[in-house]
């Protein structure tokens, strides 16, 4: 197939690109580079060098239509998105109606959208599937959910076919390509950073949350596992209409089992801080899983937690400045 992957040089984006690349689809990639890395980008591929907004970018990029398109580019910090919204409005959600506009018409048959586990805000009850109250509760979360409706309106009224894929906790490294965000604000990347930098601090934020030992639960999913279920995706999405599924393991991990993993697979001592909680966390976040594995014969092969750790480990050991150093 003809891809474009847009983020394609970002974290997951980039990973999937890579395999998509292996699996000898002809893949291009457009990325403005505002968090993703033109290093990240694989040998051989198109990158086209711009933002979703800029209509005459978009129009070069879709001169020629895409048999599918996997859109992950976004911005993705919960805290950032509390405190500029509008940032978040303008570039997700108006940057995905550009998009679905060029699609619309004629641009693509089959699109694969990178969704979230925080269009569910905070569950009733773990683990959440996809028929779960959709109630975010930052406007991260809500500007994944209007894109997720703005795309199913499209699907129905065009005949395109819609796969929003809902990640839980993306972590780990494949190919060379890792975890580098500025600021960095996930717990695996913090917590192996201040392996390797005393410059780099790391804190558990709350042990009194109503778990077994008190520290936050969340599903973690690796990252190549997550590339592998879009690969899938775009094979499966054939029949117009819209379909959302979760990716995660159905396992929940505490913090705390993820900083004893981490001593393990470093060898090193790690026992860090208790600061107070972070505002918004919920307790626990676990994934039902079935939709994915049914529907598109997906499981997770790496997502273990000591794989996890040891993937993501070389690659911040070896990147030790990310993809700049
Ligand atoms: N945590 C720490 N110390 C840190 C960083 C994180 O204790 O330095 C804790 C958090 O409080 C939380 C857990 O580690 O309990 C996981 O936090 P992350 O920031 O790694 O991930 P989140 O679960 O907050 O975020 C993920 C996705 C988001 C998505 C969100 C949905 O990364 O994109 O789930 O709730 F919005």
């Amino acid at each position: 197939m003809r891809i474009l992957v847009t983020g394609g040089a970002g974290y997951i984006g980039s990973v999937t690109a890579a395999l998509l690349v292996e699996q000898d689809h002809e893949v291009e990639i457009l990325d403005d580079l505002s968090t993703g890395h033109g290093e990240a980008v694989p040998d051989g591929v198109i990158l086209h060098e711009g933002a979703l907004q800029d209509d005459d970018h978009l129009d070069r990029v879709f001169a020629q239509p895409f048999d599918a398109v996997v859109h992950f580019a976004a911005f993705s910090l919960v805290g950032e998105s509390v405190r500029d919204p509008l940032k978040y409005w303008r570039n997700n959600v108006g940057g995905t109606l550009n998009l679905l506009q060029r699609v619309a018409t004629g641009g693509a048959r089959r699109f694969v959208f990178s969704s979230t586990a925080a269009v569910y805000g905070e569950p009733d009850a773990v683990p959440i599937g996809e028929d779960a109250q959709l109630a975010p509760v930052n406007p991260y979360g809500h500007t994944k959910l209007a894109m997720e409706r703005a795309l199913a309106d499209a699907a129905e009224a065009t005949g395109l076919s819609a796969v929003a894929l809902r990640y839980f906790n993306a972590a780990g490294a494949w190919g060379g390509r890792g975890e580098d965000h500025d600021p960095e604000t996930h717990l695996i990347p913090r917590l192996l950073r201040s392996l390797l930098s005393e410059g780099e601090t790391f804190a558990v934020f709350g042990d009194d949350y109503p778990t077994p030992d008190g520290t936050c639960i969340r599903d973690y999913i690796h990252v190549r596992d997550l590339a592998e279920a879009h690969a899938l995706a775009l094979a499966w999405a054939e029949q117009p209409g819209f379909h959302a599924m979760n990716l995660g393991t159905g396992d929940g991990h505490s913090v705390q089992e993820i900083i004893t993993a981490a001593s393990r697979v470093t060898g090193l001592t790690v026992a860090p801080p208790v600061q107070p909680r972070r505002p918004g966390d919920p307790a626990r976040l676990v994934a039902a899983n079935d939709r994915a594995r049914r529907l598109l014969g997906w499981s997770p092969r790496r997502s273990d937690v000591d794989s996890l750790l040891a993937d993501a480990w070389e690659w911040h050991r070896t990147h030790p400045a990310g993809y700049s150093g």
